[in-house]
């Protein structure tokens, strides 16, 4: 025997058990995304890695650290999409989509990081990444939120909190970034070695600095929103109102920097305290100059991302995943006619019953066993058929979870018969 050989470490596989929960989160999200008037697209896994530096930032976290960046047999650098919006940005530019057009897309799928992995934090995670492309606001950013607070409430989970804040314009940002560095300058001794590197050329992220040693000083410095521009103060409230009249509770955290550089104006962040020290669920903002940075005309747009595996958790922790599926139809075969004619029987069962999940017994074994596993399937009624039965033209049909013997059916009656047991119109 071979040895066994390991998965990555952080890329985990989502097996059978936990399936229901991703399908159910994947379908609300779905079904809710197209009533909002969202169309699907679907990008590369894969990006030139310049993309990603260009709009995440060459300074951020994410592409001075945990990218998966690879040369190819070509000689090219590419780079594993640690998130999406780059991509759908750089799709929607190189498909000629713009020319004026306004888009409201979503797309779901892996990314990957190379981060340390503990709970909740992984190197291959996925996302359901919202963009609406061409909208200037705020009118759009409250509904997007409104979006999410929906999602919430139809999967069922409370254990959330809005968080938002505004950025402003790149120019009050400017302003705000020269009141920051004289104050972290002042300060010098206390930056760690990342923030001494960043002060010039990003003093933001040091507000996004985790780094223990460093949250005293963080919260001495001055705040972005008392030096925001009259027009992105002007969007902020209107956004906060508009929030306030469709009741969605929010907090405005005027630390809120978020972690990629292409942010401007809003960004928000829904946070939970049930997954430990990972408390972003699903996040996301405007990024009204990213377009024209990446070649295209300049467009204003806002989104936002949630982490699956994340939402997935919170709704395990309320209870709210659907029970598995059951098989509703278990087929047993016995002898080597019956044996013979029993896949046909069955495929035309299932022409006749399609939304039905029926299981054909496969491999043999004796009545004991086949019973064993029509049982372990969760079936509602098990179908008999043995030469005896096929030489008389019937199948028999046994009840499995409730009382009641079991009797033949001639097979043309064979498809109305399991429905009506199925759907409870048997007494
Ligand atoms: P982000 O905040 O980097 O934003 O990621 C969005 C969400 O992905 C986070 O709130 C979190 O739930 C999840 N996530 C991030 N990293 C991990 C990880 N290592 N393991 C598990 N889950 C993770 C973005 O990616 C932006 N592209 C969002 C956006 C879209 N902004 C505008 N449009």
């Amino acid at each position: 025997m071979g040895q066994t050989i390991q998965p990555v470490r952080g890329m985990n596989d989502v097996l059978p058990a936990e399936i229901g929960a991703w399908q159910h989160l994947e379908a609300t999200a779905r079904e809710l995304l197209d009533a909002y008037g969202y169309e699907e697209l679907r990008v590369p896994v894969v990006e030139r890695t310049e993309l990603f530096k260009r709009a995440i930032g060459e300074l951020t976290d994410v592409v001075e650290k945990e990218m998966y960046t690879f040369t190819d047999q070509g000689g090219d650098s590419l780079t594993l999409r640690p998130e999406a919006t780059a991509g759908i940005v750089r799709a929607v530019i190189t498909n000629g989509m713009l020319r004026g057009q306004r888009w409201k897309l979503w797309c779901s799928g892996p990314m990957f990081r190379h981060e340390r992995p503990q709970k909740g934090r992984y190197r291959q995670f996925h996302q359901i990444d919202v963009e609406a492309i061409g909208f200037a606001g705020p009118d759009v950013d409250a509904e997007l939120i409104a979006l999410t607070a929906r999602l919430w409430r139809r999967l069922g989970i409370e254990r959330v909190r809005l968080e938002i804040n505004s950025l402003g314009t790149p120019e009050s940002r400017r302003a705000y970034r020269e009141r920051l560095v004289a104050y972290f300058r002042a300060h010098e001794s206390q930056l760690d070695a990342d923030s001494r590197r960043r002060l010039e050329a990003n003093p933001l992220r040091i507000l996004d600095s985790k780094n223990p040693q460093m949250q005293e000083l963080i919260a001495g410095a001055p705040l972005l929103t008392e030096h925001l521009d009259p027009e992105s103060r002007e969007h902020f409230d209107a956004l906060c109102a508009a929030l306030r009249s469709i009741g969605v509770e929010y907090r405005v955290n005027p630390r809120l920097v978020r972690g990629l550089d292409y942010y401007t104006r809003t960004v928000f962040e829904w946070i939970t305290d049930a997954l430990g020290a990972q408390d972003a669920v699903c996040s996301g903002g405007r990024y009204d100059g990213l377009i024209a940075q990446l070649g295209g005309e300049p467009t204003p747009a806002v989104g936002f991302a949630m982490g699956v595996e994340r939402v997935v958790e919170l709704m395990v922790q309320a209870g709210r995943v659907p029970p598995p599926r059951q098989t509703d139809v278990y087929f047993i075969v016995s002898g080597a006619r019956a044996s013979e004619q029993s896949l046909r029987l069955v495929e035309s069962l299932r022409d006749a019953l399609p939304g039905r999940r029926i299981e054909l017994n496969l491999g043999g074994g004796n009545f004991k066993t086949q019973f064993r596993r029509a049982d372990r399937s969760g079936a509602r009624v098990a179908l008999i058929l043995g030469d005896d039965e096929l030489a008389r033209g019937v199948v028999a049909l046994k009840p499995l979870r409730r009382e009641g013997g079991q009797t033949d059916c001639p097979m043309d009656e064979l498809a109305a018969r399991v429905e009506a047991e199925l759907s409870g119109r048997v007494d």
